[in-house]
């Protein structure tokens, strides 16, 4: 069964608002990969879990056609209303039952979605899905957030280290695949033209603001503001406060450089 846990419109208005684009690295990866095994033009991609569509936005340009489908209603109405991009369309519906024929797909990726899936039926659809020689891209970053600022950077460290452990009481234990750089779901790919890529490191500069309300998108911190409302949002400001404290600066719009951890499995079908 799939597991519900971003279907509130709050959230999904805050992922729309914080959620990040795949970086140049992690596009640059999986189009070398994808050129190596076939030529362009490229014809149809789906983005699988794709939320309010950062992701699915991104390959627009490389493809005539994009489909972006989602299991939550709340995610795709807020990546229905951000698209600008007349060759995208969006679904509501699951990773295990892609609303595509058979063999019509020249790239399938899955961006910070793939450990919510049944991976044992998702891994069926996607061999019914791609074309022979298709490729799969699955890639996440893991939920734990470095940050870098003058000489401050340890210490700012140590309130996110704080703040990621508050959230631990209310991690789904999917999560643990993603810890885990998705080992089992790339052990469970039948394909053997495939590679996994750990400890690929992005980075990003964006406002302070920006850091904490990507933290809000986690998918435990709404079960921490739905649990204890009053300690969720305390939590939220007394890290924010340190923070600028820590800058010496009272702007949250101050820029500092984020750092993710990220792993890519990229996978193609037998032709
Ligand atoms: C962390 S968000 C990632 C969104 C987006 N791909 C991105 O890169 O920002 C995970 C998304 O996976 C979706 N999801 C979870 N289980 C799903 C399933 N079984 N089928 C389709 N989507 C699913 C959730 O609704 C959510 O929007």
């Amino acid at each position: 069964m799939a597991t519900r846990q971003f279907e509130g419109k709050e959230h999904a208005s805050d992922y729309q608002k914080f959620g990040l684009e795949p970086s140049n690295k992690i596009i640059d990866l999986i189009f070398s990969y994808v050129n190596e095994r076939f030529p362009k033009p490229y014809g149809f991609a789906v983005d699988v879990g794709c939320g309010t569509g950062q992701n699915t936005r991104t390959l627009s340009p490389y493809f005539k056609k994009v489909l972006g489908i989602d299991i939550s209603e709340a995610q795709i109405e807020e990546a229905k209303k951000a698209t600008g991009s007349p060759n995208v369309t969006y679904s509501v519906c699951p990773a295990e039952e892609v609303p595509v024929g058979d063999a019509s797909v020249d790239l399938l990726t899955a961006s910070i979605a793939a450990h919510w899936f049944n991976i044992e039926q998702f891994l069926k659809e996607v061999d019914r899905i791609l074309k022979p020689g298709g490729c799969l891209a699955i890639f996440a970053y893991i939920p734990s957030i470095e940050v870098h600022y003058k000489d401050c950077s340890e210490q700012m460290n140590q309130v996110f280290a704080e703040v990621e452990a508050s959230l631990v009481p209310y991690e789904h234990e999917k999560i643990q695949h993603l810890r885990n750089g998705y080992k089992e779901l790339y052990e469970s790919i039948p394909y053997t033209d495939k590679r996994r890529i750990e400890n690929i490191v992005t980075k990003f500069r964006v406002p302070l603001a920006r850091v904490l309300g990507i933290i809000q998108t986690f998918p435990m911190y709404p079960i921490y503001l739905e649990t204890k409302p009053e300690e969720a949002k305390e939590m939220m400001r007394t890290a924010e406060e340190r923070c600028l404290q820590l800058m010496g600066t009272s702007s949250s719009e101050t820029e500092v450089e984020m750092w993710l951890q990220n792993v890519l499995i990229l996978a193609s079908k037998p032709e």
